[in-house]
């Protein structure tokens, strides 16, 4: 199992690509089973994530040809096969299968996804949508088993909060289903924007993603299509954190501002510079750090998949930080890995109080989940002396060749074995 080991203390100063955004590639792969015809998708990041998706993909009867930075999934033959839940257990977003399939075949078979290292990860809205546009689901033995044997039909559906993947999952049901759906109390990321256009250039009808009301008519008549994915906000975000930790300057290639508001917002609130370059946006560190609070909301919110991220960034500004999670009820593993760092951090309830600065010092720490992998990453850049990362998969879940980027921009960071 690859390890990272990092030397710290080193202000990263070049320019770094933003990938595309892999929480827009999961839903969009998915979506392909919606349509007898290929979707390409162009700007695919090299994640596992991905990868791991393409794979259920062909083993529900896609084929799958991949180019450089991009995939063709030809779901012609595709059928609901079970999505086990070895593969859902491993990656929650395959449970955006279930709408394609059911809305395509009539009936789908997946796994329920259980918890995860941040939270309980239920899927009540997603069945809860899927049943008001008609279908009959039965959880039973671990599985949701979905029917719709007459088909879907359009309906007005009001998710109980802004689930993300629960817009997602009612959106692709509803473009096939029988008439006209109304999504109220929509998610307003920028991927169920970009979901919203990848099903628009396969020939579906759709207006007002990104606002709470997304209205949807049913009935699409699909088409072969290309649809070239969003920069991802929270890999530009994590890089502009390791530009102010480490007091240096990067460039974000590609990173899109008005992804990125409130994010900058509390960057430059703590003291960091951020102002547009000739190919994206440029991070500058090396001020003072001033300790800011936030709270993690839906978009446009601070997201949460930073909180961590910006957490470690707050150790090492002056003052005391209110760091509130709103969005899952454990995301805080990262804290107490911080704190072997030197960290000072407080947790009450869903609030972690940081006080810094802190001199970080390197040490061994365990990787938990995505986002609090590359927290420690960033910790380990500004501490004095070594840091080894273990169970590295979890980076490579959601990360393009991370060790990369930062070397290039003059991190002392390498992949060691176990
Ligand atoms: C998406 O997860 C992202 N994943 C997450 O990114 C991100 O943190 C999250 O949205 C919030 O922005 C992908 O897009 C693949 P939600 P999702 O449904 O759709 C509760 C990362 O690090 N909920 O908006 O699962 C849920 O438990 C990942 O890249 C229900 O109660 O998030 C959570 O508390 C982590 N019932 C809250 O809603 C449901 O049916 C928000 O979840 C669905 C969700």
């Amino acid at each position: 199992m690859d390890r990272l080991r990092i030397e710290g203390g080193h202000a990263l100063r070049g320019a770094v690509a933003i990938a595309g955004a892999k929480n827009a590639a999961l839903p969009q792969i998915a979506a392909s089973l919606l349509s007898p015809h290929s979707l390409t998708l162009q700007n695919l990041p090299e994640v596992a994530d991905v990868a791991n998706m393409l794979a259920l993909m062909a083993q529900h009867g896609a084929t799958i040809t991949r180019d450089a930075g991009s995939a063709t999934i030809d779901a012609a033959a595709a059928s609901p096969a079970d999505t086990g839940y070895d593969t859902v257990r491993r990656m929650r977003a395959t449970v955006l299968v279930l709408a394609p399939l059911l809305a395509r075949f009539g009936q789908a078979r997946v796994s329920l996804p259980g918890g995860c290292a941040i939270g309980a990860r239920p899927v009540d809205m997603h069945v809860a949508a899927l049943t008001a546009l008609g279908a009959d689901i039965v959880i039973e033995g671990g599985f949701i088993h979905a029917r719709a044997s007459g088909g879907l039909r359009g309906n007005r559906l009001v998710l109980p909060s802004p689930s993300v993947g629960a817009t997602e999952t009612a959106m692709m049901a509803a473009t096939a289903a029988r008439g006209e759906t109304e999504i109220l109390n929509a998610a307003r990321e920028p991927e169920v924007v970009d979901l919203a256009a990848c099903l628009a250039a396969m020939g579906a009808r759709i207006e007002g993603a990104g606002t709470h009301r997304i209205l949807i008519s049913g009935g699409t008549v699909w088409r072969a299509a290309t649809h070239r994915l969003i920069p991802d906000r929270i890999e530009a975000g994590t890089y502009a954190i390791a530009a102010a930790i480490t007091g240096g300057q990067i460039e974000l290639s590609g990173a899109r501002l008005e992804h990125m508001a409130a994010v900058v917002q509390a960057l430059e609130a703590a003291g960091v510079r951020v102002w547009p370059g000739d190919r994206g946006l440029i991070v500058a560190g090396g001020g003072p750090l001033r300790a800011t609070d936030i709270t993690t909301e839906p978009y446009p919110g601070f997201p949460t998949d930073l909180q961590a991220q910006f957490m470690a960034l707050m150790t090492q500004a002056e003052g005391a930080a209110m760091i509130r999670e709103t969005i899952f009820e454990s995301r805080f593993m990262h804290v107490p890995e911080l704190s072997r760092l030197g960290a000072n951090i407080r947790l009450q309830g869903t609030t972690a109080v940081v006080r810094g600065a802190t001199r970080l010092k390197g040490a061994p720490v365990m990787a938990t989940d995505l986002r609090a992998s590359v927290c420690l990453v960033l910790a380990g850049l500004a501490a004095e002396g070594e840091t080894v990362l273990n169970r590295l998969y979890h980076l490579d879940r959601g990360y393009e060749q991370l060790d990369v980027k930062l070397r290039r921009c003059g991190a002392r960071i390498e992949r060691i074995g176990p």
